[in-house]
């Protein structure tokens, strides 16, 4: 890796969420200085590349259309190959990004506990370009219940990481949260949200200062009701799959306390347990990068009249 640059987009914290149209605005904006500046950084020219790898979905189509209309038109100046990647592949393959540090990488076949802001799977990887869902969400992703519970409680968008940081010192047990009961690898994240949201707005009348007050409890309690759920799961797939090897990405796999409870859990199972710096975690463009090395090698490149893949 010679650079990552990462265009932050404010303008969702000021209304509370991502506003999809707003959100392909601020990729037009961003894409050519953000494309300029890791050139820059990595010391090379245009014509120094191999391939222009990028996001084709899944996503919101706005910012999907950006990207893709960039990369096919940057792409075809250059003359060199076009190379369309899967967001969550590539968050699973983050784990092979090479940036000088000496991290160790899983070795095949391992589990990949994917989760984002739009979903949450676990995933049996068999080599860089052969994986299986095991598992998946069927209503809300992670990171929808940990923003979704950070906006009743106030807390600007993204609320992932100021819930993180806020559970610091916290009870978890202090509010008790409704645990799905669902069989197999599938999760379920909305009675969680439903009972949070009713937990706090049932606070909020009787008290005024209740969220103040109670703040870090809430947090560290919502937050380890979204860890117990995915972590049930991981546990049950590792064992019955007889798994060696356990690794975590995607931006919720940011959260220190998630980070901190998967690596006791594989220590106690004898597993080990890769998760990358948290900067590889939540959406970068190193990720897709890696994701475009492989099929590079595989020769699998795009046409020029590839289109995005919102879902
Ligand atoms: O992978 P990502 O950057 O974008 C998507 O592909 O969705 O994930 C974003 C999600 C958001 O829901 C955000 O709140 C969550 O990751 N997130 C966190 C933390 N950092 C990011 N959730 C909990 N704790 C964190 N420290
Ligand atoms: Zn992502």
């Amino acid at each position: 890796m010679r650079s990552n640059v990462i265009a932050g987009q404010d303008v969702h914290r000021h209304w509370g969420g991502v506003v999809p149209e707003l959100a392909s605005r601020a990729h037009q904006e961003h894409i050519v200085p953000v494309v300029h500046e890791a050139l820059n950084e990595a010391g090379v020219i245009g014509s120094d590349l191999s391939a222009v790898a990028f996001t084709q979905g899944p996503g919101l189509i706005g910012a999907l259309l950006v990207g893709t209309c960039f990369a096919r038109s940057y792409a075809q100046a250059l003359g060199v190959p076009l190379i369309a990647v899967d967001h969550m592949k590539a968050h699973v393959l983050a784990h092979f990004i090479q940036d000088g540090s000496d991290r160790p990488v899983p070795a095949f076949p391992f589990l990949n506990l994917t989760v984002s802001g739009g979903h949450t799977l676990i995933v049996l990887i068999r080599g860089p370009l052969d994986m299986e869902v095991l598992g998946t969400t069927l209503d809300d992703a992670a990171g929808e219940a940990f923003d979704k519970g950070a906006k009743v409680l106030g807390l600007p968008y993204p609320g992932g990481p100021l819930i993180d940081l806020n559970a610091k010192g916290g009870d978890t047990k202090r509010y008790k949260l409704p645990a799905p009961g669902i069989k197999g690898y599938d999760m379920s994240f909305s009675g969680v949200k439903t009972a949070f949201n009713d937990l706090v707005k049932r606070g909020v009348s009787k008290e005024d200062a209740f969220v103040e007050r109670e703040l870090p409890h809430l947090c560290a309690s919502l937050q380890q009701c979204i860890i117990d759920i995915v972590l049930r799961k991981v546990q049950k797939a590792g064992r019955t799959l007889n798994i060696s090897s356990i690794a975590m990405s995607g931006g919720v796999s940011a959260n220190s306390a998630l980070r901190e409870q998967l690596q006791s859990l594989g220590d106690r199972e004898g597993w080990a347990v890769f998760i990358p710096p948290p900067v590889y975690c939540t959406d970068n463009g190193a990720m897709v990068a890696i994701a475009g090395h492989f099929l590079f090698q595989a020769g699998q490149f795009a046409t020029m009249d590839t289109v995005p893949h919102p879902r």
